[in-house]
């Protein structure tokens, strides 16, 4: 009974996210970008790329509905050692709500200086962004990759997923390195991670 009803609350917490989730996509679908959240598996696999054993904080861009951003905390990181960067205000109340003691700074994953601070102000053990980079110009894609590895250590990635079959972020065109990491068929739509780094992997 008591397991039955429990069933039943995370059932209704599941679409009561996915309705607050599309209703962000009517509102807003260039910075929505899809009208699901991240399936878990998904979310699973991108925050399998934290190395909790260094003790840095994590970096999450673009969390919505906060599907990844449980699976980072699920990794073991502490809610004070999540940072994460989100534009829309209902999505930030509800991360707040969701997920209390995770840093969740509402403003632009394009203007880190201005969200984060200086470079050299936080260090980041990587980078998981949910920020829909199609909707956006490639020069910006490339600038936004940087911009984050800037603030990562030599070899640390920044996964990003995408629907599309190419990476988001074109190789050859900026101080980073392009690697494909999955293909995510249990996802709506299916999804490509990509990894972006610089140096060697670490
Ligand atoms: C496709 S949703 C992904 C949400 C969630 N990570 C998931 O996987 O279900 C994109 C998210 O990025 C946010 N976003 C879009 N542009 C942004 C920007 N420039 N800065 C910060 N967040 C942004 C949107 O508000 C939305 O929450």
């Amino acid at each position: 009974m008591a397991r039955g009803s429990g069933l039943r609350k995370s059932l209704a917490t599941k679409f009561d996210d996915e309705l607050r989730f599309f209703k962000g996509w009517i509102d807003k679908p260039k910075a929505v970008g899809s009208i699901i959240p991240t399936s878990s598996i998904t979310a699973r696999r991108m925050a399998s790329i934290i190395n909790p054993a260094s003790g840095l904080p994590v970096l999450e861009l673009g969390p919505g509905t906060g599907v990844i951003t449980k699976a980072i905390l699920a990794r073991g990181i502490k809610p004070q050692n999540l940072y994460a960067i989100e534009y829309s205000e209902e999505f930030v109340d509800h991360v707040r709500r969701g997920y209390p003691g995770v840093n969740v700074i509402q403003g632009d994953a394009f203007n880190l200086d201005e969200t984060l601070g200086p470079k050299d102000r936080i260090q980041f053990d990587c980078a998981i962004s949910g920020v829909p980079l199609l909707n956006f110009p490639v020069s910006k894609r490339i600038a936004y990759i940087n911009d984050i590895l800037d603030r990562l250590p030599s070899g640390r990635p920044v996964v990003q997923i995408t629907y599309g079959p190419l990476s988001p972020v074109p190789a050859g065109r900026g101080d980073y390195r392009v690697e494909h990491f999955d293909f995510v068929i249990r996802n709506i739509p299916p999804a490509q991670l990509w990894i972006y780094r610089r140096g060697a992997n670490g």
